[in-house]
């Protein structure tokens, strides 16, 4: 088999320097700098790959539905196990049944459905939602009802969607059905005014499932809203798909988005969304992985499954967690072309998740597993007149999504996967030279995975062919420092890397200032070596406020607020702050760290207890990159000081005249590595922007404690 050639990083050499310097080797001249930052503005490095970051979704921590899909109605389709989990009887003085039938449902993939026989109405008899802990809905804002129905009403009847507040208080309805006779069918017109939206039915029956819809403008904010579908006189009524999305959504799109949460997506200006996870990808079992096929077409046509994390791996099990699939592959391109970001979705390889199930499809039956990835990429990117790309049209975007990537399986490993992985490879790269593929290495890098991933890196150095490698680490915050020169001694000859999953667990898995900073140092030698690193994400994305299967998160929210955790924002720094051109830049200081300076090492987790705790290495006095951004003309220089004192430093520019004497310095750092955003606070942790002057190419700064520093300035060459 044919064997990778070696190349490494060609400002290795001053990198290393920088590392050797800082473990107390060396001796500066001038006894007032402690620190230096070289950057050698002259001789510029690799191209900054323009994808270095982007967001991993997952639908973990109702990330999906209750959270980023802005349908309101929780189990609208009445198939959880517990058919009418989140419903409840409403009977105003009537009398009747309420039943889950199967049979005449509306589809195969939607077996069951509500009935409610009503034998006399009284003031009303139905139901009610009570939404995903709630429904918020704003004053003077519109939502969208719509229902599948069919049934028969006596004359008279109505089918009412009416908004009522946690008091029960009604703040909004809308007729769905009216029947109608005598007089007021003679004045259809007056009445279809007077009752906003309605589906007339002279003679009180719909035969078959039909749409209803309408528009409810609600009187008054509430958090604890719920929606009441009742019938005002007797019959019968089945439905199925009860649906309540806001008006405004993210782009104001249909089976949209909220528009909060997406806006915090929007404001960080990724380079591309991962997409749908994650261990979704691969299920429980076989039968409970990501399809995509099901997650396209009408709503009412996508199938209800479980969700992975009903059964979460560690933290709170959600047994009522499911996934309806209504943000599913178009809505997902859609987002990706909203946010003008590249797609990258995960494909399920044949294997579902190796710590449940370890369920495998056989090699010779692994064939429907690869026709789904051609016909998703046919799915995004194919003519009209293909199979899949008709569909895509039928949906409303006929032009293509321009999928330029795709992951074979998730943190698969060992040999049952690189007995698969090269099946995919084979028949994609046949059909679509171009795709880029995203090869998985395991859920870990080292510790108890080291041999899991040394394994996979075994293969692709002896001939397993790898475009992107997904690398995967959710680590101690000292492991995010130690770890920053990771990637300095990469073979720039081999497949490139993707950081694909990582976040720094802290004490209790907090979302703190600390592990946010230890992830800013490690993104220097993302930015240094990303000649080498292609892309990377922090994961999870979402959390919702007391469902949360793990953390930390990245953006925090309940129904009605969200916030970005001291993470977001240092990955929102350097996704904007990111260089086109790397700089060779050096660190160098006089002192070695005190072991007084070194971030406090977080408590071992309950699984970690019995291990002992490894030596800490030596770390850098600050952490550095640079760069320049052709476009804006800017010199950005990134500096990271982790510690929990003060640190001031000579940053130094060679080979350049002149620069510009004003500074903009871009910070985020707090009182306290222990800070944490939350809903009272939700900036607590948040950048903020002053300027400076300096009046040379060299000039000495003060880095916060815990801090990550963005300085811009522009340089006369
Ligand atoms: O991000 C949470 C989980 O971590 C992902 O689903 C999985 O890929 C990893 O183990």
């Amino acid at each position: 088999m044919k064997k990778l050639p070696m190349k490494l990083n060609p400002n290795l050499r001053l990198a290393l320097a920088g590392v050797a310097l800082t473990a107390g080797a060396a001796t500066l001249s001038a006894a007032s700098i402690g620190t230096r930052i070289t950057i050698e503005v002259a001789e510029p490095g690799h191209a900054v790959s323009p994808l270095l970051h982007g967001l991993f979704f997952e639908d973990i921590n109702y990330a999906a539905d209750g959270g980023l899909y802005a349908e309101l109605v929780q189990n609208r389709s009445f198939e959880h196990a517990e058919s009418l989990y989140a419903w409840s009887l409403v009977n105003r003085g009537g009398e009747g049944g309420l039943d889950v039938p199967t049979a005449g449902a509306i589809n195969a993939k939607n077996p069951h459905y509500l009935r409610l026989d009503i034998a006399k109405p009284g003031k009303g008899f139905g139901i009610a939602n009570s939404g995903f802990g709630g429904i918020a809905v704003k004053q003077g804002e519109n939502y969208l009802i719509s229902v599948r129905a069919r049934g028969k009403l006596a004359e008279g009847g109505q089918l009412r969607a009416v908004l009522e507040d946690e008091t029960g208080r009604p703040i909004g309805e809308s007729v769905l059905w009216g029947v109608l006779g005598g007089e007021k069918l003679a004045k259809l017109e007056d009445y279809k005014k007077q009752n906003n939206l309605v589906s007339i039915s002279p003679n009180g029956v719909i035969s078959d499932w039909k749409k209803l819809e309408g528009i409810i403008k609600s009187s008054a904010t509430a958090t604890h809203a719920r929606l009441v579908v009742l019938a005002t006189a007797a019959g019968r009524v089945d439905l199925d798909v009860v649906s309540l999305f806001p008006e405004h959504t993210f782009k104001d799109r249909r089976n949209g988005l909220r528009a909060d949460l997406a806006q915090l997506l929007a404001d960080m200006k990724p380079s591309f969304l991962r997409f749908p996870g994650g261990c979704i990808v691969e299920g429980m079992d076989l039968a409970n992985r990501y399809q995509w096929k099901d997650s396209i077409g009408d709503i009412a046509e996508r199938p209800q499954n479980r969700n992975r994390w009903q059964d979460a791996i560690r933290g709170q099990t959600a047994p009522q967690y499911y996934q309806t699939y209504g943000l599913g592959f178009f809505e997902y391109f859609q987002l990706c072309e909203d946010l003008g970001c590249e797609p990258m979705p995960i494909l399920n390889c044949g294997m579902a998740c190796q710590f449940q199930s370890k369920q495998l499809v056989p090699l010779d039956q692994l064939e429907p597993f690869v026709q789904d990835a051609l016909d998703l990429v046919e799915f995004a990117n194919g003519d009209v007149t293909t199979t899949w790309g008709a569909k895509r049209a039928a949906m409303g975007h006929p032009a293509p999504f321009n999928l330029k990537m795709l992951g074979i399986g998730n943190e698969q490993w060992g040999e049952q996967y690189f007995e698969r992985y090269p099946i995919f490879y084979k028949a994609l790269k046949a059909k679509y030279p171009d795709i880029r593929l995203i090869t998985g290495a395991g859920p870990g890098v080292d510790g108890p995975e080291l041999d899991r991933f040394k394994l996979a890196w075994d293969k692709f150095k002896s001939g397993t062919p790898a475009d992107v490698v997904d690398e995967h680490y959710y680590r101690p915050p000292q492991w995010f420092l130690e770890n920053a020169t990771r990637y300095d001694a990469q073979n720039r000859y081999g497949p490139k890397i993707f950081a694909g999953e990582f976040a720094a667990h802290d004490r209790g898995k907090r979302n703190t200032l600390r592990a946010a900073i230890s992830e800013a140092a490690f993104m220097t030698g993302l930015v240094r070596n990303s000649d080498a690193v292609a892309m990377s994400s922090y994961a999870p994305l979402f959390a919702k406020a007391g469902a949360v299967q793990w953390a930390p998160d990245l953006i925090w929210f309940d129904n009605t607020h969200a916030y970005g955790s001291p993470s977001y924002y240092v990955q929102a720094l350097f996704t904007k702050n990111r260089p086109d051109v790397a700089l060779p830049t050096v660190v160098e200081s006089a002192d070695s760290v005190p072991a007084s300076g070194a971030p406090a090492a977080p408590s071992p987790a309950a699984d970690e207890k019995a291990k002992p705790a490894p030596a800490p290495k030596p770390l850098p006095a600050l952490y550095a990159v640079a760069g320049r951004d052709s476009t804006a003309g800017d010199l950005i220089i990134t500096v990271v000081n982790p510690f929990a004192e003060v640190r001031e430093a000579d940053v130094a520019l060679r080979g350049v005249a002149r620069v510009t004497p004003d500074v903009r310095a871009i910070v985020l750092t707090s009182a306290s590595a222990d800070d944490e955003n939350t809903f009272d606070a939700p900036r607590k942790v948040a950048p903020r922007e002053t300027t400076f002057k300096i009046a040379g190419t060299t000039f000495t700064h003060a880095f916060p404690a815990n801090s990550l520093t963005i300085l811009r300035l522009k340089v006369r060459d």
